[in-house]
């Protein structure tokens, strides 16, 4: 008499789970970093465990991240594994709603908008749009009051993702959608995004009030862009220095310029992956700086020195200046290291693939197949807060970015795309590759190209914050709130502040 069926020695472990369909869902669902240390501990770095019926591989540590984030996209496969979740959101023909070499061209499309060119003009915009929000939205009246002594707080997510949006759309999706977010887009934005949750992922097709504003939302967002894009034609406005201009003077390969509907449904996807992703990041930096008023008070020393004026005030930065600020640039980095946003990177498994079951120390006797059908899982976040990689990794130390010997600046090397193309990211986090212990943008085929706007637009965001107030946190910074997309932090998340003297 057995409770469970004997264990096939040439697949990885099945974490032990009592619901058959469920799985481990609810343990993966509240807090998967420490759900992956326990299995860990239990059955090594590859071990698979059910998901509402998915069998999912997850393969930890650097060595895992190389085995997934490096694998051909052929066998590991993003498509299969998202594009349920995001076809209904961006839409038809973009991203992984075709093969993988045309999104690959939509990358190097999406490349061209993200010049260094256009980013010199969103520095400026980004500080305009902060600065605009902390003169204009009542949560601000404190500051607003010109009085130093008067204390205010805020709810940071809140905040960080009305800046956010603000900011990317004045920069990123052009001054039609900026004009707009007030009035039909804000609305149209909510409903999507009200599509994209672990639920979406998990069930794609349940008859749900929230399904259908999302697909109600697309539609209308869809035809939103083309408006502007024909408008844009009509006028001969092409030109304009923004992702939408950059992407309308694109043609594929095969000489085929891209479709309306196309640019459309790329500005879409590209709002969605950078909104949640950068405004998490803001906040999460913020809280830190507001536990950490030496750390703060560091960022606003380095502000003085390079941009303080004789009178007392601060000037204006160029982006060049922005790439040169080191503890600007540390403060970012760390908290990308103990807060990525995405915790969990999926593909589908259309082949069997063998792997070795301690991928730390590799031995030809004991090699597990990871069948095709299955899902495989990295999660660099495990990987970033490893003890055996980081010395005390649950600090927020920005000073380790800095030591030239230590960990993190080993993470960094220059990055070697798969076409052997040295990039030179500049002041960007870049990790070294597949194998890297540092990874929140990804790796391999699939790694973000948003991450020098995120830097920008962080760096922009957090010194202007930083030159305008002091900030302080009541409570202990708060936990990781994993029920949603993007880790977000729990509430509350106030953060208290006042206007600096120096303003
Ligand atoms: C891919 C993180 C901001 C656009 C990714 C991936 C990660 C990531 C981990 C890899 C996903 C995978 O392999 O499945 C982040 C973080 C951000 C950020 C931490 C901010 C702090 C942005 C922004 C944009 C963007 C601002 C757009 C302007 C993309 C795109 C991909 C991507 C297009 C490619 C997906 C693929 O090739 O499959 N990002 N991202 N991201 N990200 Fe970002």
């Amino acid at each position: 008499w057995q409770l469970v069926a004997p264990r096939d020695p040439t697949k990885p472990p099945t974490v032990f789970h009592w619901l058959p369909f469920i799985g481990s869902a609810v343990q993966y669902g509240n807090d998967p970093l420490n759900f992956f240390l326990a299995c860990r501990e239990k059955y090594g770095d590859v071990f698979t465990f059910i998901l509402f019926g998915r069998r999912v591989t997850v393969a930890l540590g650097p060595k895992g991240n190389n085995f997934i984030l490096g694998g051909k996209s052929t066998v590991f496969n993003a498509e299969d594994a998202y594009t349920h979740l995001t076809t209904p959101i961006f839409g038809k023909d973009v991203v992984y709603d075709v093969p993988n070499e045309t999104f690959m061209e939509q990358k190097r499309f999406v490349k061209v908008g993200l010049s260094t060119d256009n980013f010199r003009s969103y520095v400026g915009m980004i500080e305009d749009e902060v600065d605009e929000f902390m003169k204009t939205d009542s949560v601000f009246r404190a500051w607003q009051m010109n009085d130093i002594n008067e204390w205010g707080q805020f709810d940071v997510v809140n905040v960080l993702s009305e800046i956010t949006i603000l900011t990317a759309s004045r920069t990123l999706q052009g001054k039609e959608v900026r004009s707009k977010l007030d009035k039909t887009f804000a609305g149209l934005y909510n409903d999507l995004d009200g599509g994209f949750t672990p639920l979406n992922f998990l069930f794609p097709n349940l008859p749900l009030e929230s399904y259908r504003r999302r697909d109600r939302a697309h539609e209308k967002m869809s035809q939103f862009y083309v408006d502007i894009i024909q408008k844009r034609r009509a006028s001969g406005e092409e030109d304009e220095h923004d992702m939408m201009g950059a992407l309308l003077k694109q043609t594929y390969r095969n000489g085929a310029p891209l479709k309306d509907h196309e640019v459309a449904h790329i500005l879409i996807a590209l709002l969605m992956a950078g909104q949640h992703t950068s405004s998490a990041s803001g906040s999460w930096a913020l809280l830190h700086l507001a536990d950490n008023p030496d750390i703060a008070e560091a960022v606003y020393q380095e502000q003085v020195k390079h941009f303080g004026t004789p009178d007392g005030k601060m000037r204006s930065m160029t982006y060049e200046e922005l790439r040169t600020l080191p503890v600007l640039d540390s403060i970012i980095r760390e908290t990308l290291r103990m807060h990525p946003p995405i915790h969990s990177i999926m593909r589908y498994v259309r082949d069997d693939v063998p792997v070795p079951a301690t991928l730390s120390a590799p031995s030809k006797d004991s090699i597990y197949v990871v069948p095709k059908g299955n899902y495989v899982l990295a999660s660099p976040a495990v990987s970033q807060m490893d003890p055996r990689v980081w010395k005390a990794p649950n600090t927020f130390d920005p000073a380790r970015w800095s030591d030239p010997e230590g960990v993190a600046a080993q993470a960094f090397k220059t990055y070697v795309d798969e076409s052997g193309e040295k990039i030179d990211y500049g002041f960007g986090a870049v990790s070294k590759g597949t194998e890297s212990p540092y990874q929140p943008f990804g790796a391999g085929r699939h790694r973000c190209i948003g991450e020098q706007f995120a830097y920008l637009q962080l760096g922009v965001i957090i010194s202007t914050f930083v030159r305008k107030v002091e900030l302080r946190l009541r409570d202990p910074v708060p936990a990781h709130n994993y029920h949603t997309m993007i880790v977000m932090p729990k509430k509350p998340r106030n953060i208290l502040y006042r206007r600096r003297a120096f303003d």
